[in-house]
């Protein structure tokens, strides 16, 4: 109903950029997402019981006649009927259409359908598919890790500096893309209040992890400042005893996007120095493919995603045959770059808001939220209501 498969979509783009890893080291994603510390994030929602979980059988692929195709599955949804107006009284249903991991976990996030619910007497279905000086600091300082990596004795300087776990062979890379995670996921969810999404973080964490740089005790010592930086993100629960940079754990089962970003999800993401505080990185297509034999045996369809969905001219596509959808981008999240932040028709509309951080309106309310966020979240609902009185109108006056 709102987009959700857009802003799925959209953290599909962000853990893309953890494949920007050189070939030799090994895949850090999904690790490099995850603290080593394993908090069961699940917990709350298993005991306040927000839905029954339920499986349907499922065809494993709609779109091809291969009889392999025919194979079905049992594809879990979450649902919750407590509010539900009932299909005699043609309420709505409000479907989440899943993210590339655990829906329970995604579920936690999107609090704000089981707020809104009750005032549309909607059904709720979530279905499992697969500026500061701190940013200089951050500029400097990837020469300055390869630098002293390539020094006798750098590796152990830099596993002291940052507390790691062991000695690790290409730890330049490893520390490159162990610092870029925590950059970009704490941008991402930069909220408003203390969140739980990724991994615990207090209210506007990216103000906390400046402050830790700009730390006047770490004076010039940049690794110091990194090193602080990088605690917010991964020790914020202050419960890690050192960092391991090879931990594979997948707590939030999002291991299949990699085999989503080896197939038909190719998106090429590269970045230059000069309009960001990340070391330059080329895409090289060559590089994707032999990553992908490499790890699961395949080459990608390197095409498929622009001839499903289109995708020259998205804004076109979408007037002539989308409805009924709210584009919701937080500025603060570095893949609102990759978001529709137009007014496309008079259905299609996009909502900006330049405090903002990853579907921070779906998060559940709290007595914290700032007005612009409760505005937004307003706006949506009203936005919804229209839609909803629009096809009630058509049902009682269209005939077919
Ligand atoms: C639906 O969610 C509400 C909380 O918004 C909860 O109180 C209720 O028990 C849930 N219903 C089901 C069937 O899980
Ligand atoms: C770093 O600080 C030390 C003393 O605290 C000083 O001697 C040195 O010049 C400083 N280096 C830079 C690059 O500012
Ligand atoms: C995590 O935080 C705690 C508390 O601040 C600290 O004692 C510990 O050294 C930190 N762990 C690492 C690996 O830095
Ligand atoms: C899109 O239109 C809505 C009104 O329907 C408006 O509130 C919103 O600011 C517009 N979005 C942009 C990005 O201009």
């Amino acid at each position: 109903m709102i987009g959700f498969k857009f802003l799925s979509l959209f953290l599909l783009c962000l853990l893309s950029s953890a494949f920007s890893i050189p070939i030799k080291a090994p895949n850090k994603f999904p690790s490099s997402l995850i603290s080593p510390e394993k908090i069961s994030l699940l917990s709350t929602t298993q005991n306040n019981k927000l839905y029954r979980t339920s499986y349907f059988t499922q065809t494993l692929d709609h779109f091809n006649f291969y009889p392999k195709s025919y194979q079905t599955f049992q594809q879990r949804y979450l649902i919750n009927d407590t509010f539900w107006g009932g299909a005699t009284a043609n309420a709505p249903i409000f479907v989440y259409t899943g993210n590339e991991g655990d829906i329970e976990w995604f579920t936690q996030n999107t609090g704000f359908m089981f707020e809104i619910a009750p005032h549309f007497k909607a059904l709720l279905v979530f279905l499992e598919s697969e500026s500061e000086s701190c940013y200089k600091v951050i500029k400097g300082s990837w020469k300055q890790i390869k630098d002293t990596a390539n020094k006798p004795g750098g590796a152990k300087l830099l596993r002291k500096a940052f507390k790691l776990c062991e000695d690790y062979e290409y730890i330049a890379d490893y520390l490159e893309n162990w610092l870029s995670t925590a950059y970009i996921y704490t941008s991402m969810t930069d909220y408003p209040t203390p969140s739980n999404f990724l991994n615990p973080l207090p209210a506007y964490p990216i103000k906390q992890m400046c402050k830790a740089i700009d730390n006047p005790t770490t004076g010039n010592d940049t690794f110091a400042k990194l090193y602080g930086a990088a605690n917010i993100y991964y020790n914020y629960t202050g419960t890690a005893k050192c960092f391991d940079l090879d931990d594979d754990s997948d707590p939030h089962g999002l291991s299949g996007w990699g085999w989503q970003a080896c197939t038909e999800m190719i998106l090429p993401t590269s970045g230059n120095t000069k309009e960001s505080i990340f070391p330059a990185s080329e895409w090289h297509y060559s590089g994707r493919v032999s990553y992908c034999k490499n790890v699961y045996g395949v080459e990608p369809r390197r095409n498929w995603i622009t001839t499903e969905f289109g995708g020259f001219g998205i804004e076109r596509v979408l007037k002539r045959f989308g409805s009924n959808i709210i584009f919701f981008n937080g500025l603060r999240d570095p893949w609102s770059g990759g978001g529709v932040l137009k007014n496309i028709s008079r259905s299609i509309v996009a909502i900006v808001a330049k405090e903002g951080a990853h579907h921070v309106d779906l998060r559940f309310s709290t007595k914290e939220d700032p007005e612009w966020l409760k505005e937004v979240r307003k706006q949506e609902i009203n936005i919804i209501a229209g839609w909803i009185s629009q096809y009630y109108h058509d049902l009682a006056h269209l005939t077919s």
